[in-house]
């Protein structure tokens, strides 16, 4: 694998999203939505540099796939424990690929009557969006290549990595064999 963002690398993108979501919010009491797992350490290192009036929620989201492959979406909101009635909600997610997973999460978080639903990311894949919106805040673009570390994983494996990594096509062999287009959502 090759490092694709280093851990100062991150470090800067992610603190130069933080100061666009707190102009964006001007102090005003906000909700955070973590989506799990991927989003994990990107909500860790996000929320202590957001100065503002803060609760932290999860919810779910999980391709059924192995590796890189599609597989249908689940969703489970069920992971919120307060409620997000007229509140100003931002969703967190790791990546923004195929953009489904907000497209078909964004619907669900509206129908509990929030004031407003915004999402950040950490990245956002070129050339791969699928659906009619784009995230509010993204700290970098990347090309189109399998991605793991900083909360983002390929079979469960790399979460833990400080930095972003890009897998070579050789370590993704298996998945190639079946998916010769590459695509991964
Ligand atoms: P989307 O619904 O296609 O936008 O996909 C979003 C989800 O797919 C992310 O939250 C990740 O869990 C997963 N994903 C997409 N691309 C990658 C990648 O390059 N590395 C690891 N996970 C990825
Ligand atoms: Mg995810």
């Amino acid at each position: 694998m090759k490092t694709l963002l280093t851990e100062e690398q991150l470090g800067e993108g992610i603190r130069r999203m933080a100061g666009e979501i707190k102009k964006h919010y001007q102090g005003r009491p906000l909700t955070i939505v973590g989506v799990m797992i991927g989003s994990i350490v990107l909500l860790a290192d996000l929320i202590r540099l957001l100065d503002l009036p803060l609760r932290v929620e999860l919810v779910q989201a999980r391709k059924n796939h192995a590796g890189t492959r599609p597989g249908p979406l689940a969703i489970d909101v069920d992971l919120l424990s307060g409620s997000i009635q007229s509140r100003d909600v931002l969703l967190v997610d790791d990546i923004f690929d195929t953009g489904r997973t907000l497209w078909e999460l964004i619907p669900q978080i509206d129908e509990m009557g929030p004031t407003s639903v915004r999402s950040a990311v950490l990245l956002c894949k070129e050339g791969r969006c699928k659906v009619a919106m784009k995230p509010d805040f993204a700290a970098f673009t990347i090309p189109n290549e399998f991605v793991v570390g900083y909360g983002l994983d390929y079979r469960d494996q790399y979460r833990n990595l400080p930095y972003l990594a890009a897998l070579e096509p050789h370590e993704i062999e298996d998945d190639a064999k079946n998916n010769p287009a590459g695509n991964n959502a």
